[in-house]
């Protein structure tokens, strides 16, 4: 048998911590709107920190905590939608800066759920190929991509980076299923354009490419499609949902997570959440809140992990600790 298995996890944030009383010096909003609303009361925020330096940094900890050396990692996949640079890729800088020097990289694009969309590649790959440890990395320095002064986006967003390595084993299988999916009908509720949209022969204003949302439409969208896919993922696996031990859901807002919960009928308790502390970090928030659940997790621990966001786009991938 080919398994899969987890064997180092790491999480960098910037140093910088934002509260919603000092966003609300900056907007028309309130720590209390915010709170209820979505459930955040601070976020990091890069001021110096790139990309790629906060996912090195994460992937340096899970390099540690895995015991392997950097040249033994073969492929280095970095999701995020915030990188410093469209080319090279967020993925080869890291692999430099950390000396995986026999790695293949590259970064992937699926917003909130690039980290189950990432993981999916990877444990593709893996299954398909010889390649044996996988670094897979979630990373946002979002608050670059921001309009300061759209309160409907400015008080959600974070930065950080998660990062997970997988490597390929013949006696432990720690991942049972994923799936993901795409529903291009929304594929403009939430947009981010890229840096240079525009050349020298445009005569029209240029405008600082910044993130903007359907809130509503989106909130509508993750609490009908993630109940779903985890329901999908889970019969798939010959399991009930009473059987989960832990969920772990991008963190884009505390009542999202409540609503699937309910739906699923399961108690809000087992749903791990870490958005209070560090708002939607985007491709980051899975890795980051697996990263600081494993604290209560025990072996044999089934949990959820599930991604949603732009694109429209989703994954669920069901693991056993
Ligand atoms: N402070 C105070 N008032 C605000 C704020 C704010 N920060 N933002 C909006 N409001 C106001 C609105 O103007 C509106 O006022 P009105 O009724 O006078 O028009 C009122 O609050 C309600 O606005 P809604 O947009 O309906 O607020 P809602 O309860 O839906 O919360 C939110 C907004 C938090 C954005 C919510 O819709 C949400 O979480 N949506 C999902 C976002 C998401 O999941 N994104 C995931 C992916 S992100 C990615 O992929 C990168």
């Amino acid at each position: 048998m080919m398994g899969i298995r987890i064997v180092g996890l790491g999480k960098k944030l910037p140093e910088m911590c934002l509260t919603n009383d000092e966003i609300a010096t900056m907007v028309d909003t309130s720590d209390e709107w915010i709170k209820t609303r979505t459930g955040i009361e601070k976020r990091r925020v890069s001021v110096t920190e790139t990309t790629h330096q906060l996912a090195t940094q994460a992937a340096l900890e899970a390099l540690k905590e895995s015991g392997l050396e950097a040249e033994e990692i073969d492929l280095v996949i970095v999701a995020t939608v915030s990188p410093d640079t469209n080319m090279p890729s967020t993925a080869s800088l890291v692999a430099r800066n950390i000396g995986a020097v026999k790695a293949r990289c590259f970064d992937l694009s699926a917003a909130c759920s690039g980290f189950i969309f990432a993981s999916e590649v990877a444990i593709s790959m893996m299954k398909q190929s010889h390649y044996k440890n996988v670094l897979v990395i979630g990373a946002e320095v979002l608050s670059t991509r921001l309009d300061w002064s759209d309160r409907g986006t400015c008080v959600i967003f974070g930065d950080g980076a998660g990062a997970v390595i997988y490597q390929q084993s013949t006696e432990i299988n720690q991942i049972h299923c994923i799936e993901i999916g795409t529903d291009p009908e929304g594929a403009e509720l939430i947009l981010l354009p890229t840096q240079t949209e525009k050349n020298k022969f445009y005569e029209g204003e240029i405008k600082r490419p910044v993130i903007s949302m359907n809130g509503r439409q989106v909130y509508a969208f993750s609490t009908t499609k993630v109940p779903e896919s985890i329901k999908q993922v889970v019969d798939k696996s010959g399991l009930a949902v009473e059987e989960i031990d832990w969920f772990i859901l991008h963190q884009a807002n505390s009542r999202i997570m409540d609503s699937v919960a309910r739906k699923l009928n399961v108690p809000k308790e087992r749903f791990i959440k870490n958005i209070a502390e560090y708002g939607n970090t985007s491709a980051a928030s899975i890795p980051m809140a697996l990263y600081d659940a494993r604290k209560q997790l025990k072996p044999g621990d089934k949990i959820i992990l599930s991604g949603f966001g732009a694109g429209l786009t989703w994954g669920t991938m069901l693991l056993e600790w």
